[in-house]
């Protein structure tokens, strides 16, 4: 697939087909471009927490609490990325920790890699940091950066249209 046809069919997808779960060989496939994502110095300071429905009930119960909107629900299954502060670069000048930086890089790839595999997913990062970091075990220096939901999308599911700003008002050739 040309890059910005997957790029353009990516897209932020807030329903699911609940009843289609998605094949944990097809996850590792998605969860196989995170693990080629770059990183700085290579540290690949990350780990991917997959909930589905072969996993403890609570689990997802969980997490739809650590995010407390109706459309989380419709997701079949989630992907908690998690970066580890311990593993990753920071920069000698100034110590600029980039775990998020990171776990973008790797994040996106999932999203893309999803969509070409006819999935949708959506980035969460506005959810209850502390109620997920107890469900789940984690420990201190590892920091859940985004939850995504995952899974077919329904057949009434919306596509929006993108809205992006125009390419003059984001590229600047030469100086600022
Ligand atoms: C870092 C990041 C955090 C986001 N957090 C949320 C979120 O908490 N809830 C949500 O519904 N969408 C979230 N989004 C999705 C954005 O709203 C969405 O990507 C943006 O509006 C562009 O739409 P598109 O993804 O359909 O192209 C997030 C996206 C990014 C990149």
């Amino acid at each position: 697939m040309a890059f910005n046809t997957l790029a353009l069919k990516r897209y932020s997808c807030r329903n699911f087909d609940r009843n289609k779960a998605v094949d944990r060989d097809i996850m590792l496939a998605i969860l196989e471009s995170a693990r080629l994502a770059p990183s700085a110095c290579n540290r690949q300071p990350w780990v991917f927490v997959v909930i589905d429905d072969l996993c403890d009930a609570s689990l997802r119960s969980a997490v739809i609490d650590s995010y407390n909107r109706e459309w989380v629900k419709s997701a079949p299954a989630y992907i908690i990325a998690c970066g580890n502060h311990n593993e990753a670069w920071h920069r000698q000048a100034d110590g600029k920790d980039h775990t998020d930086v990171d776990l973008s890089i790797a994040i996106e790839h999932i999203c893309l890699a999803a969509a070409d595999h006819g999935l949708g997913t959506c980035w969460v990062c506005n959810f209850d940091v502390e109620k997920i970091t107890s469900a789940l075990n984690i420990p201190s220096h590892i920091e859940p950066i985004a939850i995504i939901p995952i899974g077919y999308p329904a057949e009434d599911a919306t596509i929006a249209t993108k809205v992006r700003k125009n390419i003059d008002e984001i590229v600047k050739w030469g100086s600022f």
